[in-house]
């Protein structure tokens, strides 16, 4: 784990629907580059003041040394951002810098003979998957991405989608894709899967999680956190396997040993 100050090279808005906006942001942050893995999380410092830091996805890295992070933030009916260190995040732009640590978490794991993956992404939960399914394709693997959202609002454009892999979209109010939540496509898409992934909100992955004859998963959780290692277990959830700190044995579990109930998102 690295503490860096990063140089912000852009921060975007690339989406916005009722109630939140999502920005695209690239730092210079070349020895987390280096390490992160699809799955891992940084903790972001927001702001001179914050207390705790804000724990956000890789969304991608680059050979240069750019790290991409996709995050959400809440916007209120005056059109304010809601939360104080995601709002303070997306006001900052190119040339200003953010302290970051990480890269923190295990990350998803992949079987050497694993030929087909499929991963489902509930609104941001596309974050930490988008990476994984960049490094799936680049290593010759066949990916299938099924992304829900509330409507086409919420769906990235073409351009932010990882290339070489099939996308398939569903929406809550059938304004793109299959109208439904993501999960009723899942048994379509899952006989053909070696593995699948899933990231979104909770009650998205204990849906996925029922769904009859699914085979080995692994799910990245969103729980609140404070340090994000390893050293409060502010984050410890109960497992099948005993107490869990998210931010250190996971955020990624295998998805049969949650007890949902357990989890609080
Ligand atoms: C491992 C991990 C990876 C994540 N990756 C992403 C990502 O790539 N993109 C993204 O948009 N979001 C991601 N999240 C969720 C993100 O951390 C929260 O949305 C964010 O911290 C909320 O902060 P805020 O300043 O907007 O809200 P505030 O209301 O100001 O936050 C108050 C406190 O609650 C915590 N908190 C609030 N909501 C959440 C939540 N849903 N999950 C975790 N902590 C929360 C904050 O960290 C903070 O300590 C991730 C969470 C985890 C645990
Ligand atoms: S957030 Fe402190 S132990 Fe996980």
């Amino acid at each position: 784990m690295k503490q860096v100050k990063a140089r912000v090279l852009s921060n975007v808005e690339v989406l916005r629907y009722p109630g939140a906006a999502c920005f695209l942001m690239q730092v210079d942050a070349a020895a987390i580059a280096a390490d992160g893995r699809p799955g891992q999380f940084l903790m972001l410092k927001c702001g001179k003041n914050s207390l705790l830091r804000r724990p956000l996805s890789i969304h991608g890295v680059s050979a240069d040394g750019r790290v991409r992070l996709l995050y959400r933030v809440g916007i209120d009916a005056g059109g304010q951002a809601e939360g104080r260190g995601t709002g303070w995040l997306s006001r900052l732009g190119e040339g200003d810098s953010v302290d970051i640590l990480g890269p923190l978490g295990n990350g998803f794991s992949v079987e050497a003979a694993s030929r087909s993956l499929l991963l489902v992404a509930g609104g941001i939960g596309i974050a930490p998957l988008g990476f994984l399914a960049e490094t799936a394709v680049a290593g010759g693997r066949e990916v299938v991405l099924l992304m829900g959202a509330r409507s086409a609002a919420g769906i990235l454009p073409q351009n932010m989608l990882p290339s070489g892999v099939t996308c398939v979209f569903t929406t809550d109010d059938g304004s793109a894709g299959k109208k439904g939540p993501v999960t009723d496509i899942l048994r379509e898409y899952m006989a053909r899967a070696d593995q699948v992934y899933a990231c979104g909100p909770r009650a998205m992955l204990e849906k996925v999680a029922s769904v009859p004859g699914l085979g080995p998963a692994q799910v990245s959780l969103e729980v609140r956190m404070g340090c994000g290692a390893g050293a409060c277990y502010g984050c410890s959830i109960r497992t099948v396997r005993g107490m869990r700190r998210v931010c250190r044995e996971g955020p990624v579990f295998h998805i049969k040993d949650i007890i949902w109930q357990e989890v609080s998102i």
